[in-house]
């Protein structure tokens, strides 16, 4: 889609929707639609608009102006233009509207980075597998706001189109894309952005000693892959901090022989969703250029049932020399994080943050809004809630104290990898504690948000790209 801005007048724009915002208890319309005055008064006496969030009022040939139709969009009690304009974008592009434009009264930086993140995020669908697809997209979105916002709207371009980069990967069924066909995905992004991409394939990982994972991907006849992409930015870094992204990248889940239900087991395609939003992060990052060290790890594997697959009891020596006893095949997410945080770590990092569609218990506890956020580091976690809060990512602290630890002790292993029934989701992150050992790190839990089981206006149900715009706020704001 093409996105650009326009100072034009707005009764000038030329498009197929004018959009207008409009707040809930706004009794005029902005400056510049004089002309559509007494509709929209007529409209507000009528009681049919009163600027709630979702209501969509539709007026075509509006006199006076250019485009063909003038579209009232209610904007609730404040505006927040990147919900607003998927959702306007997603009601009319299925009208068939190809091209529109944004009317932002007040426009800020942050407004029009947010409209235009809403507008590729309202435009992605998922119809790239059907012969014959009905979908239908806007060719192009114009942001109607006086002064100079064209940095914002390249940021704004850069973050959705690296959000919708990861929501095309985690819809990706596994059968198209198990961990070499991901490194080869993330590879090509790397040459396109001009990213330093690396690889530990199966025999690497044996030489080093990564039990931990190589114990998970042994089931499947898919080989794993440690994906490493590396940013560093040019000039002086703004510190010696070095920031490791770490996600969660199994690109199938059937629990192992701690086998999961049938029903629903086709949705654990997205169980790479981490790895992916770790991925669209760093194309951001390339682009975006912020002045911290930053590098990724994916371990990726397909988590499988089978003659070579590991067995509940098992036990195996991870990279860190720790040895873990394998309770539950199933718990394999904190498995491969486990080596794949050691390796960060040993690469320098100084700070991590890991993104893991890691536990069914974070839905139980906070549904499909907010991500889990654990920490052994209380300023660490303020950065991330921070960035995420910037970024209209509801993130939520959960627990993560000393008294938990206890839950994964093992008679015959240094740790097991699940605890007993209850804090399912905190010793799953006291897991990945244990090999973070003290390096500042918040983990997030995604397994509830990073897919939608429902449409909302702004999103189709499907992956949902969570995590991408955080991290990048993140590395910028180091
Ligand atoms: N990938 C799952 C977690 C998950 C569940 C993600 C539902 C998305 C939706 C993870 O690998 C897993 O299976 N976790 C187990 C852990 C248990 C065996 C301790 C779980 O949550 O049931
Ligand atoms: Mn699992
Ligand atoms: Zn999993």
């Amino acid at each position: 889609m093409n996105l650009t801005l326009s100072i034009n007048p707005l009764n000038q724009i030329e498009a197929d929707a004018l959009i207008v915002p409009v707040v809930e208890g706004d009794a005029a319309l902005p400056a510049g639609l004089e002309s559509a005055k007494s509709w929209f008064d007529a409209l507000k006496a009528s009681g049919e608009f009163a600027g709630k969030s979702g209501e969509l009022v539709i007026l075509h040939q509006p006199a006076g102006f250019k485009a063909k139709r003038l579209v009232v969009a209610g904007a609730g009690k404040t505006l927040e233009p990147r919900t607003l304009t998927a959702a306007v974008v997603r009601s009319l592009k299925s009208k068939g509207v190809k091209t529109a434009a944004l009317a932002l009264a007040s426009p800020s930086a942050g407004h029009v980075e947010a409209a235009a993140e809403g507008a590729l995020l309202g435009n992605w669908e998922s119809e790239k597998h059907k012969s014959k697809s009905d979908a239908k997209f806007l060719e192009s979105f114009t942001i109607a706001a006086s002064g100079d916002f064209e940095a914002a709207l390249r940021r704004g371009r850069i973050l959705g189109e690296s959000q919708n980069f990861t929501r095309d990967l985690v819809n990706e069924p596994a059968n198209l894309l198990a961990p070499l066909n991901l490194a080869d995905r993330a590879k090509g992004m790397c040459l396109e952005v001009g990213l330093e991409f690396d690889v530990l394939d199966q025999d690497r990982m044996k030489q080093l000693g990564m039990g931990s994972l190589l114990g998970v991907a042994q089931g499947s006849a898919e080989p794993p892959a440690l994906i490493v992409i590396r940013y560093k930015p040019t000039g002086k870094p703004s510190s010696t901090d070095h920031l490791g992204l770490v996600g969660k990248g199994v690109t199938f889940d059937t629990g192992g022989v701690s086998i999961k239900p049938s029903e629903g087991m086709e949705k654990m395609k997205y169980d790479m969703a981490g790895g992916a939003a770790v991925l669209g992060a760093m194309r951001a990052i390339a682009q975006l250029k912020p002045s911290i060290q930053v590098t990724a790890f994916v371990p990726a594997v397909e988590n499988m049932v089978g003659s070579r697959a590991q067995r509940p009891g098992d036990i195996v020596t991870s990279y860190s020399g720790k040895t873990i006893e394998v309770l539950n095949t199933d718990a394999e997410g904190r498995l491969i994080l486990a080596d794949a945080v050691t390796y960060a770590k040993k690469q320098g990092c100084t700070h991590l943050v890991d993104a893991a569609t890691l536990t069914g218990a974070i839905v139980v506890a906070l549904g499909s809004i907010n991500v889990g956020a654990f920490t052994n580091n209380d300023a660490m976690l303020n950065r991330v809630l921070t960035a995420a809060k910037a970024e209209g990512e509801k993130m939520w602290h959960m627990p993560c104290e000393d008294e938990y630890r206890d839950l994964l002790k093992s008679p015959y292993a240094d740790l097991a990898n699940i605890g007993p029934r209850g804090a399912g989701s905190i010793s799953a992150a006291w897991f990945i504690r244990e090999f973070v050992d003290e390096t500042p790190w918040v983990h997030l839990d995604i397994a509830g948000t990073a897919w939608l089981d429902d449409n909302k206006p702004y999103m189709p149900k499907g992956p949902t790209g969570v995590g991408v715009r955080t991290f990048v706020r993140l590395a910028e704001s180091w």
